[in-house]
């Protein structure tokens, strides 16, 4: 294991306030995203799609590392240049989503389990031949009656620490991604206590399976209150609730903290990670920063629809959202950007 390298590819993907773009739908999200928009769910619109949102002029400003999915990753653009190559020509950082996806959890009705450790240690040494030089690993957890259990949240963070493990042994940074859902009408404190949970407890599974702190970053949700919960937070509040959660779970030896977006819009998750910035930015141990899938590429997508014709003015999109992400991860962002 390179462990300077780790450390600098690490520091690098949260340097210069960019951020994580994560365009790593798995085929079936891909394809649920583009059968809403009447776009063609085939490999070539999937390539087409990611060919022009990895090209949009001048992303490598905003943008420090593209996470591809295990499709993409083996893609090319229609001149023949690999996608991780063109990633990397554009002054970007290739990475991998290297699970297969969260299934039921056999005896936990309501709860899921991400399991794709088979293998994993070949497709790791490959990814990386192919020019990735991060692995993004993401466990879900819905909150609701007696959920997130103990079995899920150990379960999960075990998974998610051998994984990082396999990964820095290959030089791959790992992308820790424990989400909790937005779903259900759950309170910003019940997000804020089963968030805690899950962090105290992939925490110390990383430090049982020996991973090197400072060679990786954590994605996780911000503390929200679930999509149907009767008191939706302030902006403020929610910054307040997680930079509170984060400084009791993540230990000041990770470099970096990028959010997921999990849901939120574009705007609100672009605010929520500003206001975190403009409060706590200069007392935090970690940058904080994003790591945004829908967040960052669905006023995009929405405006491609899959017409070749559309595609300027989605890359205009795309770069706006990745320039106000850019924004907030200074805490300079303001609503009248969004102009
Ligand atoms: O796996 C999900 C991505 O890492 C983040 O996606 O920003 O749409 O939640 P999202």
């Amino acid at each position: 294991m390179n462990t300077q390298k780790l450390i600098d590819t690490a520091k690098a993907l949260v340097a210069a306030d960019k951020g994580l773009l994560a365009m790593d739908e798995s085929i079936p999200t891909c394809n649920e995203r583009f059968a809403r928009l009447g776009i063609p769910q085939t490999e070539e619109t999937r390539r087409a799609y990611r060919e022009w949102v990895m090209t949009t002029p001048a992303l490598g400003e905003c943008i420090s590392g593209a996470i591809l999915c295990a499709e993409a990753i083996r893609q090319e653009k229609m001149d023949g240049t690999p996608f991780a190559k063109a990633i990397a020509n554009d002054d970007m950082i290739p990475g991998v989503k290297v699970d297969s996806g969260a299934k039921d959890m056999a005896g936990h009705p309501g709860e899921k389990i991400t399991e794709s450790l088979d293998g994993l240690q070949g497709r790791l040494a490959e990814y990386f031949r192919l020019g990735a030089r991060f692995a993004k690993w993401r466990a879900v957890f819905a909150v609701g009656e007696g959920i997130p259990s103990r079995d899920c949240i150990e379960a999960n963070t075990q998974l998610l620490a051998r994984c990082a493990a396999l990964c820095q042994e290959v030089g791959l940074v790992p992308v820790v991604e424990p989400e909790v859902l937005m779903d259900g009408a759950h309170t910003l404190e019940r997000c804020g206590e089963a968030t805690e949970e899950i962090l105290r407890t992939m925490f110390s599974q990383l430090y049982n399976e020996r991973v090197m702190l400072e060679g990786t970053l954590l994605v996780p949700n911000m503390v929200l209150p679930g999509s149907t919960c009767p008191t939706q937070n302030t902006v403020n509040e929610v910054a307040d609730a997680t930079v509170k959660c984060l400084l009791r779970a993540a230990p000041a030896a990770v470099p970096g903290i990028a959010f997921l977006s999990g849901g939120q819009s574009g705007e609100l998750a672009t605010a929520r990670l500003n206001a975190m910035n403009v409060r706590f930015k200069s007392r935090l141990p970690w940058a904080l920063a994003f790591s945004f899938a829908r967040a960052i590429q669905q006023p995009a997508l929405d405006i491609w629809r899959g017409k070749q014709a559309n595609v300027l003015a989605a890359q205009q999109e795309l770069y706006h959202r990745a320039w106000c992400n850019r924004a907030a991860r200074s805490g300079t962002y303001e609503v009248a950007m969004e102009k």
